[in-house]
């Protein structure tokens, strides 16, 4: 998964480099950058002395020293004064100069925190936004793993709207989903008929659906769908937050089992409505239920045609569910 957003101490990620959101000194002080130094060791602080500070939004490279990450990425983010101080397109710039560092020294894995919102102040959601849209960009074009690392996940919540709607989204349909249930018990004669015209309909659709490529395996429908939506193979995948490594493995694999949230990630990247969606997770075993909040949340998010996998990523994590990919 290209861009994983964790919740975990950056000093103990696995990564070729970790980032420290440092001050224009460079010399350590609280916070991440307090963290990265106490587990990188005095040698550290050492060889930051040698660089001459850091301005706000540049970013400058060291060894790791003690910490499993060989290099430290020393980054600056802006002080939050309210938003007209040219504060995002700093902490934009910080993103970038520290990826053109991944790039330059060719590394395959980097750790983020969240620069800026601690004793900077920025505002945790902008911030968010910032940090998910450049890294996104960026791993449009280079294939490195990316870790977004939350440290206080609890005083992390976005208050966006999108958080109380998809909340309102999951209440209805649980209600929805229970209440139904216990409708149809109570009214089973009336409703039977019915459901059961409905029923034979939907079956007849799927029936005549399922006929038609009946032998077609999750593969062949994945390749299928590319190839009518005129999409390229990099593009899909991409946009599904997969690693080349394994869309070549179900490309070439035309028995490839997937799990759900990778079923889930290439129907977000190939843009499908709720019942291509049900016919591809039944293509790999899968259904959606409304007794899964993850499978609501999916579902909200193909009712309003909301297919920016990094957004619900982010969503998913706020509600404590796996992400996509
Ligand atoms: N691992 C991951 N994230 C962490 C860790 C950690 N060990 N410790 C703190 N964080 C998170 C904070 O919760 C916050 O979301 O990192 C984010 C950035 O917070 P700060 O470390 O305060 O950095 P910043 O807001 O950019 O302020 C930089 O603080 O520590 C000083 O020397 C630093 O002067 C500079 C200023």
């Amino acid at each position: 998964m290209p861009l994983e957003i964790i919740r975990n101490d950056i000093t103990k990620v696995h990564a070729d480099a970790i980032v420290n959101a440092a001050n224009t000194s460079l010399l350590g002080r609280g916070g991440v950058d307090g963290a990265i130094h106490a587990a990188a060791g005095p040698d550290l602080l050492k060889e930051c002395r040698t660089l001459g500070g850091c301005e706000a939004g540049e970013a400058k490279i060291t060894k790791g020293y003690n910490l499993q990450a060989k290099y430290i990425i020393h980054t600056v983010g802006p002080i939050w004064r309210g938003g007209n101080s040219n504060e995002e397109e700093l902490l934009t710039n910080c993103y970038k100069n520290s990826l053109e560092l991944v790039k330059d020294y060719k590394l395959e894995s980097v750790a983020f925190p969240l620069i800026s919102t601690g004793v900077y102040g920025y505002p945790k959601d902008k911030a968010l936004k910032i940090a998910i849209s450049v890294i996104s960009d960026f791993l449009l074009k280079n294939d490195v793993t990316i870790y977004l690392v939350i440290y206080d996940k609890h005083a992390f919540m976005i208050s966006s709207k999108l958080f109380s709607s998809i909340k309102q989204y999951i209440d209805d349909r649980y209600i929805e989903e229970h209440s139904y249930a216990r409708e149809r018990y109570m009214k089973n004669s009336i409703c039977e008929s019915q459901c059961i015209v409905k029923e034979v309909e939907v079956k007849n659709r799927k029936l005549e659906d399922i006929l038609n490529n009946i032998d077609e395996s999750f593969s062949e429908m994945l390749l299928r769908l590319i190839y009518e939506k005129g999409m390229d193979d990099v593009d899909v995948y991409k946009r599904a937050n997969v690693d080349r490594r394994l869309f070549s493995k179900i490309r070439n694999d035309k028995n490839y089992k997937p799990s759900k949230s990778t079923v889930i990630a290439f129907v977000i990247s190939l843009r499908l409505n709720l019942d291509e969606t049900k016919d591809l997770l039944l293509k790999a075993g899968f259904a959606l239920s409304h007794s899964s909040k993850f499978d609501i949340i999916i579902e909200y998010f193909i009712e309003n045609k909301i297919y920016d996998i990094f957004e619900i990523n982010e969503e998913l994590f706020t509600f404590d569910e796996n992400t996509l990919g």
